[in-house]
């Protein structure tokens, strides 16, 4: 398969969804020159690196906050921005300015370079522009191992399926949250003024192998891995009873999706997907548990802290509507598959990731 483009830049190409993005670029489109720049801060990012050059990738070592970083790089056509501090708790403990540099001022620097190079750009944004207080007030009902939303809604672009882009916007939802609707933001004004040619999807969580799960960000790796190490977990907040759901996106349905966007010239217009894995890959984190101890074998102590954190939110389903009716993309991957390709990709790996992924 051809496309229009001779050479992605992939910025965040060493980590979780930019390497895995670099690798099936290279593999669906013969010819195309893919660069994958990263800085390496996250933990585990550098072990992406051989299978990205041995799959024909170039990396380089770089930081969008400086550049000339950016500017040294050969010219490219297509930009894929996947570089971010990707937690929703950066700057809630202490200054945001960390987070706000790195992913705003970062932002704001690869689309100047993409301009420079009048390259289009995809952006990966998130569901978290989305304010707590409105996810918050999201009707539930208390099911035995999950919440479940309401079909009856209060407030504009929810239902039953999930949250829909034309979901509320105002309020705060976190720093990290802010950076990337800054970012989209910036985006619009881009196309408005330079004609760029811009896509954006937000999308709730990813998960699968190759993601470097921490406390604070990749749980579905996180509880696959303390599994797998025999490692004790945690349920935090919202009274501790793990009952918190989240849909989760594969990140190969991630991919699937981008390659079917790059294929749609006629949708890079600055327009906005939300892209998660609906309602129907959902799962709470006691059935999580539960799945877990069945794909593993393996049975963990799990505490309780009932007190929930300030940018904590119940629940987040993606309504996949739009995306659905405008390009004929839908999430296949479901949850047991998922963890059961985490979980073989931990065993497979096992002291390679103990340093990242059991510390
Ligand atoms: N993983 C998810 O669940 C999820 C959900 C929604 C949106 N996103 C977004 O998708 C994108 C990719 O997330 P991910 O899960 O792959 O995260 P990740 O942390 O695995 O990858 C991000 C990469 O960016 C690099 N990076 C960070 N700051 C950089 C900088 N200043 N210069 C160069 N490289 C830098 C890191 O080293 C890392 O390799 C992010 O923009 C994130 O906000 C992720």
């Amino acid at each position: 398969m051809t496309l229009p483009y001779r050479h992605v830049l992939v910025t965040g190409g060493a980590g979780f969804v930019g390497s895995r993005l670099c690798l099936r670029l290279r593999r669906e489109f013969e010819g195309l020159r893919v660069t994958a720049l990263d800085n390496l801060v996250r933990r585990g990012s550098e072990l992406h690196i051989r299978p990205l050059r041995e799959h024909g990738v170039d990396f380089v070592h770089g930081d969008i906050r400086c550049p000339e970083d950016l500017a040294a790089l050969p010219a490219f056509d297509l930009l894929l921005e996947c570089s971010a501090e990707p937690s929703v708790h950066a700057g809630q403990s202490g200054s945001p300015v960390g987070v706000v540099h790195n992913n705003l001022t970062g932002a704001l620097h690869c689309l100047e370079a993409a301009r420079q190079n009048g390259a289009a750009v995809l952006f990966l944004s998130t569901s978290r522009v989305y304010p707590i207080a409105h996810l918050r007030a999201l009707r539930h009902t208390e099911a035995e191992t999950r919440l479940e939303l309401t079909a009856e809604q209060e407030l504009p672009g929810c239902s039953h399926a999930g949250i829909a882009e034309g979901f509320p916007l105002d309020g705060a939802r976190s720093f990290y949250g802010m950076t990337k609707l800054a970012g989209e933001a910036l985006i619009q004004e881009y196309v408005f003024t330079y004609g760029m040619r811009a896509l954006i999807d937000r999308c709730g969580v990813i998960a699968g192998p190759g993601q470097m799960g921490k406390a604070d960000q990749g749980v579905v790796t996180l509880w696959a891995a303390r599994h797998v190490y025999g490692r004790p977990l945690k349920y935090i907040g919202f009274g501790g009873h793990g009952k918190q759901v989240r849909d989760v996106l594969h990140v190969d349905d991630l991919c699937d999706l981008v390659v079917l966007q790059l294929q749609s010239p006629s949708i890079w217009d600055g327009r906005i997907y939300n892209a998660g894995g609906g309602a129907a890959h959902s799962a709470s984190l006691l059935e999580l548990t539960g799945l877990c101890r069945e794909l593993s074998g393996q049975k963990v102590e799990i505490a309780s802290e009932p007190a929930t954190a300030a940018v904590d939110v119940p629940i987040y389903v993606t309504d996949n509507a739009l995306v659905e009716r405008e390009l004929g993309w839908q999430p296949r991957r479901d949850v047991p598959t998922t963890l059961g390709e985490i979980l073989a990709w931990i065993r497979d790996h096992r002291d390679e990731l103990r340093p990242v992924l059991d510390s």
